[in-house]
């Protein structure tokens, strides 16, 4: 489509309005172009895009008022002028409230066009520029849906350039929240598998006796429920890529059973004898420190080194704060628009908050708050008082204590408000809230038992 900034549609069903007008904006300095009626604007405004349109209210067939709506809804970022007949006022009123630009009234004189004129082209190429800076912006600081303008991050696009030709396993590490499926998806969008199927995983989240028939498929009887032969994920995945989600999870015999299917690039589904090549490319995930893992005998070693045979570490947001803004936009712009707000962006004072915040949750729970924010705020940024305690400030953490002091809690009790009040930060995710609370996963599950018992009991 070309586009140049001053480029004005005149609609008018009188041939003598249409060259007239055209003679002054020209003279203006427009590139002018004419409709004689609302269909012929409608279908020129496909073909070219314009900066004004200028059109009249009572015309034959299509009325003024109808092309309005239809331009707002078709290019929102046309400027659109309306011609009314003297001593209409009430329909000035009605175009400007379907989002008219202006409105001169009939007959027409030859300053004011000019004048209303210039000031709408004017601020349709603003927008545009606007407009086509933010993409920009959006294209250099982003690669598939993932944004990120830090070293760290562009490291992590660079990597995901040159890994995504082969076919080798990559094991992506990093903080709930981080962005590892979409970077799982990105690989697989721009390898040549891309026209093959993504098959996700999770391995946490299918039962354990259930995860092996997920992931093989099974013969008809092989177990009570199994009434007909299935397939498994893995020849669902044919062609394409597999993503093992949260691969810390998966049981110790079924991780001996996986290393066997990738090692042998087959198959055998659950009550089977027979193998089925398979041909997927896997990539797992997980944000727990394998490494770890394999020491606490948690996971196996072969398996480890299967997987990690190409390392995608995703920083977590704290270390990377100069993506906040960038994504804190970004997420403005996704929500704002669905609600229909006028949300445009944050004050000072909350970014600087957003900028000082911890990010247990990462990029999830930056999105959550700005969501939240959105959602809240009155005006046109979200302020500090649209962001949750959590995010403004540490001082409801010292209440409770405060709290506790004055109410000559115990320890055991403000310990148990304290780890209560961590997992409603981290929105219940375990591994996170032992990392702050710095104890390990085990201790906690203790804790969290004793508090259930605690409950239980009063
Ligand atoms: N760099 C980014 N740019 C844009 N959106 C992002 C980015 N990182 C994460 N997100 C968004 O944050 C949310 C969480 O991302 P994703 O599910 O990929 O995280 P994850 O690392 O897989 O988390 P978990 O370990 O909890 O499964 C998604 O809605 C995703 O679109
Ligand atoms: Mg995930």
């Amino acid at each position: 489509m070309e586009t140049t900034a001053n480029q004005v549609l005149i609609v008018d069903d009188e041939p003598e309005m249409r060259s007239v007008l055209s003679d002054i904006l020209k003279d203006e300095g427009c590139v002018v172009d004419t409709a004689n009626s609302g269909e012929q604007a409608l279908a020129k405004m496909q073909e070219q895009d314009f900066a004004v349109v200028i059109s009249d209210l009572n015309m034959k067939g299509m009325p003024g008022m109808t092309l309005l709506k239809a331009i707002k809804r078709l290019h929102p970022e046309t400027n659109v002028i309306i011609m009314t007949a003297f001593g209409s006022i009430e329909s000035a009123i009605e175009a400007m409230k379907q989002g008219a630009y202006d409105y001169v009234t009939k007959p027409v004189k030859s300053e004011e066009i000019a004048l209303t004129t210039q000031k709408a082209v004017r601020e349709a190429s603003l927008r545009r520029e606007l407009l086509w800076l933010r993409r920009a912006v959006e294209k250099e600081y982003s690669f598939n849906q993932i944004l990120g303008k830090s070293k760290p991050m562009q490291a992590v696009f660079e990597l995901i350039r040159r890994i995504t030709p082969s076919p080798s396993s990559v094991l992506i590490t990093g903080e709930s929240g981080t962005g590892k499926e979409l970077v799982a998806r990105a690989i697989h969008y721009n390898s040549p598998r891309a026209q093959g199927p993504f098959i996700p995983i999770n391995c946490a989240a299918i039962p354990e006796n259930l995860l092996e028939s997920e992931m093989f498929g099974h013969m008809r009887g092989a177990f009570t429920d199994a009434k007909a032969d299935k397939k498994g994920l893995f020849e669902e995945a044919q062609g394409g890529t597999l993503f093992l989600d949260e691969i810390s999870e998966m049981p110790l015999s079924l991780q001996a059973k996986l290393l066997r299917v990738l090692q042998e690039k087959e198959i055998r589904r659950v009550g089977g004898t027979r193998s089925i090549p398979v041909d997927a490319r896997v990539i797992a995930a997980t944000n727990l420190d394998l490494a770890g893992e394999v020491k606490a005998k948690q996971f196996r070693e072969d398996l480890y080194y299967r997987l990690n045979v190409i390392e995608v570490h995703m920083p977590a947001l704290r270390e990377r704060t100069e993506d906040i803004p960038l994504l804190a936009l970004h997420f403005v712009k996704k929500y704002a628009e669905p609600m229909k707000k006028p949300v445009t962006g944050l004050t000072e004072g909350a970014l600087a908050l957003l900028m000082d915040y911890a990010w247990p949750g990462n990029v999830r729970e930056l999105e959550n708050v700005i969501e939240r924010g959105v959602t809240l705020t009155r005006g046109e940024k979200i302020a500090s008082e649209d962001l949750p305690q959590a995010v403004r400030g540490d001082s409801g953490d010292r209440h409770m204590i405060e709290e506790g002091a004055e109410k000559t809690r115990t320890l055991a009790e403000v310990e148990r408000a304290y780890i209560l009040r961590i997992l409603e930060k981290t929105a219940g995710n375990k591994y996170q809230a032992a990392q702050i609370l710095g104890i390990d996963r085990k201790t906690l599950y203790r804790k969290l038992d004793e508090i259930e018992k605690q409950r239980t009991k009063s």
